[in-house]
């Protein structure tokens, strides 16, 4: 048997950033500079980062973008009062909050908090609401939509697909099983949805023509779970020791991509596969806000 072709993330991510550099070129000549914040809390090295890996593409694709560095003990107030003041800055498009947060500082407040015109990573309820029915004028959860676009360039179908996802996170699980869900293209699938509490995981995953693992369970998916031939996108980063490693630590992926590159027909590398893809759609989203803020309706 053939081995599974690569779905792979940093190539496609390189041509959505070309596409995004476009987009940016053409709302410059409008007089339009988007920009984007990212705002991080208090010293978490990977969350540190992800900020540094997001504003470096940025850059290169010439959306302008701030950093703001809050200490950890920063009050709810503090932080509201910087949304609001982000908020009612016509220069800024795009406003994203580094998770995980301190556990004194609320998630739930604080996406609320966030104009939903300006909310790129998709997570404020409107949002998220407007996903769910469908409508296109807001913005989707970029790992979710990275991952369907990846698909989608790879032209690989979706509709009448049994789709199984494993984990029910508001910022992955559930909102790719709402994009699935939806009556469109590189959508139209058929989608179970497992987790912690679920019965029978490996024979839910062995009925998937397409198997998404988002637990954070590092090589949880082994050859056993996957039916030969499926499509295999492992979302999960673990760390796990390596004595062999300066940091003494690698990452590792939800997959045991070794073994399930042999029965898979296409599967994504990890590195290299969904998280690319993900800040990709970020910076996609951001474009669209600035476009939005043009004046189109939302
Ligand atoms: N590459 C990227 O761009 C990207 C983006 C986002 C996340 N990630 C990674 O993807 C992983 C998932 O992220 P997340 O934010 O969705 O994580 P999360 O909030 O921790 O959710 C994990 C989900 O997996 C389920 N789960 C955990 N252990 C399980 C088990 N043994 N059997 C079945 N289900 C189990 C949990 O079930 P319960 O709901 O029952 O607890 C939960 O629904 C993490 O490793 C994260 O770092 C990567």
């Amino acid at each position: 048997m053939e081995e599974a072709q690569l779905l792979d993330g940093r190539l496609v991510a390189e041509e959505i950033h070309k596409e995004t550099r476009e987009a940016v070129q053409r709302l410059r000549r409008k007089g339009i500079l988007p920009c984007v914040v990212f705002i991080r809390v208090g010293n978490h090295p990977p969350s540190e980062l992800y900020v540094r890996m997001k504003q470096k593409k940025a850059q290169e694709v010439g959306i302008q973008s701030e950093v703001i560095a809050l200490p950890e003990d920063v009050t709810q107030q503090e932080v509201l009062e910087s949304l609001d003041r982000l908020n009612q800055d016509p220069s800024i498009h795009g406003i994203l909050v580094q998770l995980p947060l301190p556990k004194h500082l609320s998630e739930k407040k604080i996406a609320l908090a966030i104009d939903p015109r300006k909310d790129i990573d998709g997570f404020h309820p409107l949002n998220l609401g407007k996903m769910l029915l469908g409508e296109k004028d807001c913005f989707y959860p970029c790992t979710p939509l990275g991952i369907q676009e990846l698909l989608k360039r790879y032209q690989i179908e979706t509709e009448g697909k049994e789709v199984v996802i494993l984990g029910r996170s508001n910022i992955v699980g559930k909102p790719l099983a709402a994009l699935f869900l939806q009556k469109s293209k590189y959508a139209n699938a058929t989608v179970t949805v497992v987790h912690s509490l679920s019965q029978n995981i490996k024979e839910h995953c062995q009925k998937a023509d397409i198997l998404v693992a988002a637990l954070g369970k590092a090589h949880f998916v082994t050859k056993d779970f996957v039916k030969p031939k499926a499509v295999v996108v492992d979302v999960g980063v673990s760390r796990i020791a390596d004595p062999s490693s300066p940091q003494g630590f690698k990452i590792a992926g939800d997959v045991d991509f070794a073994e399930i590159k042999k029965i898979a027909s296409w599967i994504t590398p990890n590195p290299g596969g969904v998280g690319p893809m993900t800040i990709a759609m970020l910076l996609a989203n951001t474009v669209k806000a600035a476009e939005l803020s043009l004046g189109h309706p939302f």
